[in-house]
This record gives C-alpha cells, structure tokens and sequence, in this order.
C-alpha cells in the first residue's frame, strides 16, 4: 500500500500498522500495478496503462500504536487482551445464540467439512480450531500450513468449506493457498484483523478478529481474539447444522463470556514470572507439553519463547514424549507442562512423571499443586477448559516476555523476523 501526508510526504508499506500515524489515507495496490512518485506526485500504472489513485481511510487509531507507559508493544498486547476479547464478542452473542452477520449468504447444508491453511502462529490457532469444530460442529476439519499446501498438488473439494487465518492479510503463503482455493471453486472465508488487506479482499467471506492494531512481531492479542473468533464460528456452525445439544451450547455461550475475565493479567503472578525467568536463560532446550487443545498452546507457547528469546524450544503433545523426544530430557532441559484440570489431568501426569523420572526441570502450570515439579505456577480454577487455556496462555506469553528482556534481547522486533511475511 502506499500513502501520502500533507507535506507531501509518500510512504510506503506492507501493511496498514507502520503508517499508522503518519498518513490519513491510503492507495491499497491491487497485483500487477507498478509505478513510482518523484517531487511528491505519485504515478501509478498497469500494462501501461495509468491507474486512478483511490485514496481510502486508514481506519486504525493512532492511540494504540503508542506503548501506554508499557516497556514493550508486546507487554502491552498481552495486557490488552482482556479488552480486545471483550471486542471480538461484542454484538456476536444474542439470545444464547451465536450472530455473524459476516455469513448471512453462507448455506451450510452444502458444506461437509472443513479445511484450514494459516502459517506461524495463526496455524496454531487454525489447529487448535479443528478441535473445536470436529467436538462442537460436528465437522471434520483439516488443518495444514499454508507453505506446504500450495505445492502438494492439494485435491480441492467444493463442499469443504476453505478458512485461511491471518492476522496481517498479507502473508504470501497464505494468500495464494487462498488463491488457489478459490480458482479451484471452493467457497472461501477468512478470519482476519486487518480489514481492507489482501486476503480480506480476496476472499468471499471474511470474519474480522478486532485485536486492534497489533505492533509487537511476537504475536499474542491477535492469537487470543483468532481463538474466540473460531470458537464462536464452531459453535454457529454446530447450530446451524444443529447438531449442537442446547445446553452444551449455553455451557459454551457461558464459557465464552467469562473469558475476558480469565484473561485480566494477575500482577503478582506476572511479579512471579518476572523472578522464574531468571531460572530459565540457559540449558540445552525447552519442551512445551500439552494435550489436546494444550497441545497448540504447548506449540505457541514454544514458538513465543523462541521467536523473542532464540532459546531453542519445542512444543509436543505429551503422549509423544516417549516415542523420542524423552531421549533429550535430563536436568538442562526444561520443560513447561500445560496441565489443565478439566482436560485429561491424569493422562498429563501420567506424561510429566515419566519426565520428572528423566530429572528434566520441570516447571507446571496448573491450578492442581504437583510435587514433582522444580518450580509451579498455579492457576485459577474453572469449570471450561478454555478458561484454563487462556489462563496458561496468558502464562506463556509473559514468561516469553520475561525471559526476553533478561537476555537483553529487542522484545518488539527480534531478530530475523518480520511482522508481515509477505514473501514466501
Ligand atoms: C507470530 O508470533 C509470528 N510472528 C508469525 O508466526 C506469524 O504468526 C505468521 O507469520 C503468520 O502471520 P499472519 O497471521 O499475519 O498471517
């Protein structure tokens, strides 16, 4: 995109988050265009032809491209959190029923699955997805990176119903998977927080997440606000095939609304993630463990604390432990186990035990006290198990932060790493 302000300044960009501030209005360019701006004039053409420049709002708030008296963008995203939650639900629930109006022209009965491409960290929440709509709506639901889709010569089915998850719009990969979907025929939705991008201009359908602009390349509220959006679209999807049994849907409904509570960040367990991280700067290597909906969250928690801190880190489901990754556990490797009271507590323990027999450091994070374990951060209870996920997550992220600012590193923009990947 490129915009232009009133000293006639032109600027140019990826995306909508750096020119916040600095330019009103914005020329988003469509594929082929190509041109150049010389004494503050901008000339834009395709095929040779020249193209109108069709200035549009930037719509994001200037406010929130400031730190707010936050160290970090990041810190103050993950901060922000409860708020934006609040936001992704607003006006989406009424009379214990899920509304989106974004899909008023979607007929289900035509859809008989669902497949889902995303990469990073919106792959994360694309998996933890195909949980939510296989349990809640009843729909299969494959999920693959959107890297790996393009060139696998995928079979395109047309009453599978084609996600992408981006919180950009503009990763290259996932863009031409959405590409390639929609050549193919199928009906195609993105759930996106950046409206006007490419990939919201691309596909048919779109359900925008309302994170906010998001600054800190270590992706966290948009996370948050991916994971409400797609479970409040399994649950209108598990309605609008009814197949969902009501009170499981007021059980979720309830559920959902209590979230923005859960994820209000609790000072003195931030105080104590503050003084942990100073255990964790060194050893050979963390194991994220979760299982489950965990299981994501175990791959994102791993992913947050590599991107920012470039400790090696790894997320796994539990269960896979001892078909090799237990070969590496010994007191230098650290492992942070996700264990949830309401989903599969035993089986965790079960998991976590055989590792504490390894004497891998073993930090927990649950509301149930464990002995075995070298340090524990206990969390609250609660009757959903997304209540504890995003209480776990909200652990994880902070921990990221933490161990971040202690090795001195460039929390926002760590290294190698960009916030729109738009090449692929
Ligand atoms: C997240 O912390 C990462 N920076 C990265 O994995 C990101 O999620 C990925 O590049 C996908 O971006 P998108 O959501 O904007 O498509």
């Amino acid at each position: 995109m490129l915009g232009k302000n009133s000293d006639g300044e032109v600027f140019l960009s990826s995306s909508d988050a750096p020119l916040v501030g600095l330019v009103k209005e914005v020329v988003y360019l469509e594929d082929g265009e190509y041109g150049w701006a010389k004494n503050q004039e901008i000339t834009l053409l395709k095929n040779l032809i020249p193209q109108h420049l069709d200035f549009k709002p930037l719509t994001q708030d200037k406010l929130s491209a400031q730190k707010d008296g936050f160290r970090y963008f990041m810190e103050k995203e993950i901060y922000e959190q409860s708020l934006v939650v609040g936001e992704t639900l607003m006006g989406r629930i009424k009379d214990n029923s899920v509304v989106l109006d974004e899909l008023s022209t979607l007929d289900i009965s035509h859809i008989n699955a669902i497949k889902i491409c995303a990469c990073g960290t919106s792959y994360h929440a694309a998996l933890c997805a195909s949980y939510m709509f296989e349990r809640l709506a009843k729909m299969q639901c494959t999920v693959e990176v959107a890297s790996e889709f393009r060139y696998k010569e995928p079979l395109l089915d047309k009453q599978t119903l084609f996600i992408v998850i981006s919180q950009s719009g503009e990763t290259a990969d996932t863009l031409e998977a959405l590409k390639m979907a929609k050549n193919g025929g199928m009906l195609t939705l993105a759930i996106c927080n950046v409206d006007n991008s490419t990939i919201v201009r691309t596909a048919d359908m779109t359900i925008l997440t309302r994170a906010g602009i998001e600054k800190g390349v270590a992706s966290t509220k948009a996370f948050a606000t991916q994971i409400i959006t797609l479970w409040l679209l399994s649950l209108f999807v598990g309605e609008q095939k009814k197949v969902i049994d009501a009170a499981v849907l007021h059980n979720e409904i309830a559920a959902l609304l209590r979230i923005p509570l859960a994820l209000k960040v609790h000072e003195p367990t931030h105080e104590k993630i503050r003084r942990l991280s100073k255990r964790y700067l060194h050893g050979h290597g963390f194991f994220f463990i979760g299982r489950d909906l965990f299981y994501p969250l175990a791959l994102e928690g791993a992913l947050k604390l590599k991107e920012i801190s470039y400790l090696h880190a790894e997320g796994y489901p539990a269960g896979e432990m001892k078909h090799g990754p237990i070969a590496l556990a010994d007191s230098e490797l650290f492992t942070i186990a996700l264990m949830p009271k309401t989903l599969l507590y035993d089986k965790m323990k079960s998991n976590v035990e055989e590792l504490s027999a390894r004497d891998s450091t073993l930090l927990v994070i649950s509301p149930e006290v464990f002995e075995l374990a070298d340090d524990f951060i206990k969390t609250n209870a609660h009757n959903h198990p997304m209540g504890e996920f995003f209480e776990m997550m909200l652990i994880t992220q902070l921990l990221a932060l933490e161990i971040s600012v202690r090795l001195g590193n460039d929390v926002d923009m760590p290294r190698n790493l960009a916030k729109s990947v738009t090449v692929e």
